[in-house]
């Protein structure tokens, strides 16, 4: 029997791209991720640092299902995600999987409301039903009175907001977050991470964030380093001034 309070569990996790020859280079792979290793635990708060170009967003499209490792395994809850059929995969990702981007990713054409709905309709439900879970969502981000902004007519803290909001309205286990505020500016910065926060207090839901910034990686209970095409636990020593860490947890996570 699986653990109730593992959510995921990733086992030498590998990504390899081909690279094509040029007029002056040989065709060759590029081993981005070489073995990761890494355990969340249900309701968790963790943060991936790393360079830029170590492999963040990869690592973070597999575990989210949007790409497939060369090698190595995800396993949500006991099942191994990529034994899945693509359609199945896909129902699979819609319920269990939310995302946020750098880029919000909502589409210009629709209101904050209708965007907040897509998941729910393309899972099946009613226009009613839908908005019956994305209205208190938008409410609880603070958003009550842009139901009927489209992305265009909002701040980009606001489109933000919208977006999570999105990625929360399946209930997901578990939300990825991709540089949230990577286009923000220090003070909306500040109110999305106290928003994640709430969030994942008033969800339970558990977040795996990618970010270049500090104060956001160090609001979380974990902090995790992507180096080599490897994860580690950072250390409490490894800190940035300023920062102490707050680990509350004992889950062990990282090998
Ligand atoms: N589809 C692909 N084909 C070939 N190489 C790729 C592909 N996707 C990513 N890469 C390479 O893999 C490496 C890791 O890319 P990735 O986007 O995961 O980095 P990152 O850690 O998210 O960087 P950043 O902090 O700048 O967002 C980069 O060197 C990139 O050029
Ligand atoms: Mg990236």
């Amino acid at each position: 029997m699986a653990d109730p309070d593992i959510l995921l569990e990733v086992l030498g996790l590998s990504r390899h791209f081909k690279v094509q020859a040029t007029p002056s280079s040989p065709s060759r792979t590029l081993e981005v991720l070489r073995g990761v290793d890494l355990t969340i635990t249900a309701g968790e708060m963790a943060s991936i640092v790393g360079q830029s170009g170590t492999g963040k967003s990869t690592l973070l499209h597999i575990l989210g299902t949007l790409d497939r490792p060369t090698a190595g395994s995800v396993v949500y809850r006991g099942t191994d995600v990529f034994s899945m059929s693509e359609g199945a995969l896909a129902r699979f990702r819609n319920h269990n999987i939310g995302f946020v981007f750098q880029f919000h990713h909502l589409l210009a054409e629709f209101s904050a409301l209708q965007n907040v709905m897509l998941p729910g309709l393309i899972a099946g439900m009613s226009p009613q039903q839908a908005s019956k879970r994305a209205e208190p969502l938008l409410e609880q981000v603070g958003l009550a009175d842009r139901l009927s902004h489209r992305p265009g007519e909002l701040s980009g803290g606001e489109q933000q907001r919208v977006a999570f909001a999105r990625a929360l309205v399946m209930q997901p286990d578990i939300v990825f977050a991709d540089e949230p505020t990577g286009n923000l500016d220090t003070a909306t910065s500040e109110e999305i991470h106290a928003l994640l926060v709430r969030l994942n207090r008033e969800t339970n839901t558990a977040f795996v964030v990618v970010t270049h910034n500090v104060r956001l990686a160090w609001l979380m209970n974990r902090h995790l380093l992507l180096e080599g095409g490897v994860i580690r636990e950072l250390r409490d020593d490894e800190a940035p001034e300023g920062f102490l860490p707050k680990r509350k947890d004992t889950h062990g996570g990282a090998a």
